[in-house]
């Protein structure tokens, strides 16, 4: 399993190996690390793709030496991989892969907003780096979000993220990034004072699905498609990312984010994108994210006065998913007894472009629903009746595309089909692509592609600043309106599809959700 960045033939595809570099992850011993970062360092490892002259740095407050840190690292990481089920699961895991990352983890013990920490990790980098041939560092921000400025300042001020030949310094930040646009705003122009726009890489991890990236071939790759992907055809969109995991233990966070912030400027608004965007003049990364941001701008402003005509919010109280009993939101740890933080949201938004304009946009996220389904679906208008005018017009359907996200990974064409027999008779049929039929599908977290896109510094797939802050700018007038207090947050059982209230924003427009 040797590999180094000079070899080109890389496992995967052809890819070439990513240049050396040493990764510091700060918030090393969280969650995001031990279930996402690190599951996905494995699979990279596995495809071949890392040099083997790559380090990883894990910064934490407690102590531990590097070896200790090493081992219970990789061995928190290979029972994640073996108990989760999803697209990261997997039976076996390979020694191998576990003994090359073991070899390659250092720890330093520190905390972000002791300024002591910047001058111990650059004597420690000096260290690690010292007659590698190289000097790059990739800073991986995988802390809570109050910490991403005080973070960069930091490595600003040892000096650490000044380039130079052979030396790429490139910082990863998480999301939530800000809180609002006026919090992102000021993110950002307290990054950009730092480092260049280039050197920063903004994670929506949606971006790195295979599903999410298919979406933008199928579009551009398919003539067919293009003819009718507007107003004349399409009668609305809808799309939906329902899970079935409460809050878990992640109620300190979630209760001051909420669904709006934790997923509709962010993943949602990167499937719209994806799907309504106009066609770039090239795959460069700036070419697609001006694309991005011109769609994500032209999102009509709700007003406030009006919120309540255009979102919905839930909140889960008790109830069953999957047979198993889930205790009301309001009763998880961290989260106050009277909160009136939303799990479950429903937009309807519309796109004030001429491809889109008067074409509604209905989103819906939640948490504790009943299934784990993430999609999206295109409603095309209905043929004219006139043909199947002694029909009861109820039988004529729309056709319908839907892309599955996850899981299940695939696209459904649905269409009308006369049934055998004498007399006319339509009924609706499906015609199903599933990815893991026709490609062989590996376990994935979304992080590979994204970490791996970072170290050969293609930025194409990470958020530029004007797309973060052309998310909450559409947001912003709801979010105003919510701090009032005023809309309700209506209930919904765990376990079910949501309020019914999210059922009545569609009847008012004669439609109707996809079943989940
Ligand atoms: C994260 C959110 O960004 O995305 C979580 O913070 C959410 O609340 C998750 O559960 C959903 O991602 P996925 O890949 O599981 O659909």
């Amino acid at each position: 399993m040797t590999r180094s960045a000079d070899d080109t033939t890389g496992t995967q595809r052809g890819t070439a190996v990513a240049p050396p570099c040493v990764l510091v992850i700060f918030g090393a011993s969280g969650d995001l690390t031990r279930r996402l970062l690190m599951p996905a360092l494995y699979n990279l490892v596995n495809e071949g793709l890392l040099d083997d002259g790559v380090q990883i740095l894990g910064i934490y407050r407690g102590a531990a030496g590097d070896e200790a840190f090493a081992a219970e690292l990789v061995e928190a990481m290979s029972e994640v991989m073996r108990s989760s089920g999803g697209e990261a699961g997997r039976a076996e895991v390979d020694g191998g892969a576990c003994d090359w990352l073991r070899a390659r983890i250092r720890h330093l013990q520190g905390d972000v907003t002791q300024g002591s920490l910047f001058g111990d990790l650059a004597h420690r980098l000096d260290a690690m780096l010292e007659g590698k041939g190289h000097r790059n560092v990739v800073f991986y921000l995988a802390t809570a979000p109050q910490f991403f400025g005080p973070a960069v300042v930091g490595l600003g001020e040892a000096g650490l993220l000044k380039e130079a030949e052979n030396q790429f310094r490139r910082i990863i930040i998480e999301k939530p990034f800000g809180t609002d646009l006026a919090s992102a705003r000021a993110l950002d122009e307290q990054i950009l004072g730092i480092v260049e726009e280039s050197q920063v890489f903004r994670i929506d991890h949606f971006l790195g699905k295979e599903t999410v990236q298919n979406i933008m071939v199928l579009r551009f790759a398919n003539f067919m498609f293009e003819p009718i992907w507007n107003r004349d055809h399409i009668d609305h969109v809808q799309i939906t990312a329902a899970e079935t995991v409460g809050v878990e233990k992640r109620g300190g966070f979630y209760d001051r984010t909420g669904a709006m912030r934790d997923m509709v400027p962010n993943h949602m608004f990167q499937l719209l994108a994806m799907m309504t965007m106009e066609a770039p003049n090239s795959f460069d990364a700036d070419a697609i994210r001006a694309e991005k941001a011109k769609v994500i701008e032209a999102i009509r402003r709700i007003d406030p006065a009006e919120a309540s005509r255009h979102a919905v919010r839930g909140q889960y109280v008790f109830g069953e998913v999957k047979g198993k009993a889930m205790q009301a939101y309001r009763q998880s740890p961290d989260v106050d007894p009277r909160s009136r933080t939303e799990t479950y949201l429903a937009l309807k938004l519309f796109i004030d472009n001429w491809r889109w304009a008067d074409v509604p946009f209905y989103i819906r996220t939640g948490k504790a629903m009943a299934t784990r389904k993430t999609e999206v679906a295109i409603q095309f208008k209905k043929a004219p009746g006139v043909l199947f005018r002694d029909l009861d017009q109820g039988q004529l359907a729309n056709s319908r595309m839907v892309f599955r996200i996850q899981p299940d990974e695939g696209i459904t064409m649905s269409f009308s089909a006369k049934e055998p027999g004498r007399k006319i008779k339509l009924s609706d049929v499906n015609m199903n692509f599933r990815y893991a039929d026709y490609f062989r599908t590996a376990p994935s977290t979304g992080y590979e592609t994204l970490i791996y896109d970072c170290l050969i510094g293609d930025a194409t797939l990470f958020q530029r600043a004007d797309n973060v802050e052309a998310g909450w700018a559409v947001v912003q007038p709801l979010l105003d309106a919510w701090a009032k207090g005023k809309d309700t947050v209506h209930w919904y059982e765990a376990g079910s599809a949501g309020p019914i209230e999210a059922d009545e924003l569609l009847a008012r427009d004669g439609r109707r959700w996809l079943g989940l």
